[in-house]
């Protein structure tokens, strides 16, 4: 337990599943204790987190001050953003670079950023409207310029997404329809398994440096999907299309064009590009721990339909 790992957005989806899954890995448990950061320290996920044994510390990504005192002393850090807190890009790049300028300020060995891919860059200029993953990748680019080793944990869409927003839905006739709005392989991730992808590069600093890890169990076309929940729920499950007008209603202008153009980066992209099956195949071979089927977690997300 000589080093320290401090894990920002520790309350949430990513660092909340990476500390609870480092708790229950003794050979990580060996070489870091863990700090988790939260701007309340009262709220029920950040109190139970400090009862599992990790040291909870409130901070915010917007106070310069308050990340110079929530990483010091650390070794490791790992940093995530929440676009859809502002929807704002340039806070989000300014919380990425702020809290990576503390790590490099606390001295720490090395960074674990939540990036996501340059959907400008990858589509040659064809989707430009992608903030929330450009803006990701500026962060990276930003880190992989500072004096600090660097590793990128790259998620996928979470299997959690389809537990309610992009569930099957009866239809007028009472039939069950997965509406989606992109065709071709999706690739996810039941985001659970965050810690699993990171736990690599916590080992092996040197081995991982500047590598990015591909965060999904595997590709899934929408045809596999329902697949899985008619074999695991027993029920029909028709596939339907939805329109981007249903997928993205209530959302201002602006972002509701970046979720048009998340249909192109799935349907011609599948979200990586196209190195995403070999950067999958590798990110998977590095790991020790396997990631979590679609079919296991439908299984374990029962019951799905009444
Ligand atoms: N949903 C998907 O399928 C998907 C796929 C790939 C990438 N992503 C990306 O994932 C990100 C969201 O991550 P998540 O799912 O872990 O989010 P989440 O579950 O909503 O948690 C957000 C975390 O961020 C912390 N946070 C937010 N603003 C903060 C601030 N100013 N200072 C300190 N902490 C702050 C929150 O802490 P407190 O509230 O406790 O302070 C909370 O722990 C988004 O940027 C999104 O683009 C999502």
């Amino acid at each position: 337990m000589s080093k320290l790992l401090t894990v920002f957005g520790a309350t949430g989806q990513q660092g909340g599943s990476i500390l609870h899954y480092l708790l229950r890995r003794p050979d990580i448990l060996k070489t870091y204790r863990l700090r988790g950061i939260t701007r309340d320290v009262s709220k029920p996920a950040a109190v139970a987190l400090e009862k599992a044994g990790v040291e909870m510390v409130q901070a915010d990504m917007d106070d310069k001050a308050s990340l110079r005192a929530a990483v010091a002393g650390s070794n490791a850090v790992f940093a995530m953003t929440n676009f859809w807190e502002t929807g704002s890009a340039e806070v989000e790049v300014a919380q990425g670079k702020a809290m990576a300028d503390a790590a490099v300020g606390a001295g720490a060995e090395l960074i674990v950023w939540a990036s996501l891919p340059n959907v400008t860059e990858m589509s040659g200029g064809k989707l430009s409207n992608v903030k929330n993953y450009d803006d990701k990748a500026e962060v990276e680019a930003y880190i992989r310029t500072l004096p600090i080793k660097s590793a990128f944990f790259m998620p996928a869409m979470y299997m959690q997404m389809f537990t309610h927003m992009f569930k099957p839905k009866p239809n007028n006739d009472g039939e069950l329809v997965f509406s989606v709005t992109w065709s071709g392989r999706c690739p996810l991730i039941d985001i659970r398994d965050a810690g699993k992808f990171i736990v690599p590069a916590l080992l092996d600093p040197n081995k991982y440096n500047g590598k990015r890890f591909t965060a999904a169990t595997a590709f899934y076309t929408p045809a596999q999907m329902v697949e899985s929940w008619k074999k695991v729920t027993g029920k029909e499950i028709q596939l339907g299309e939805a329109s981007d007008g249903a997928w993205g209603q209530g959302f201002p202008p602006d972002l509701l064009e970046m979720l048009k153009e998340v249909r192109g980066l799935i349907s011609e992209y599948e979200c990586y590009g196209p190195t995403g099956q070999d950067d999958l195949d590798w990110t998977l071979a590095q790991m020790d721990d396997a990631a979590t089927t679609w079919e296991r977690f439908v299984q374990d997300n029962q019951p799905w339909f009444d």
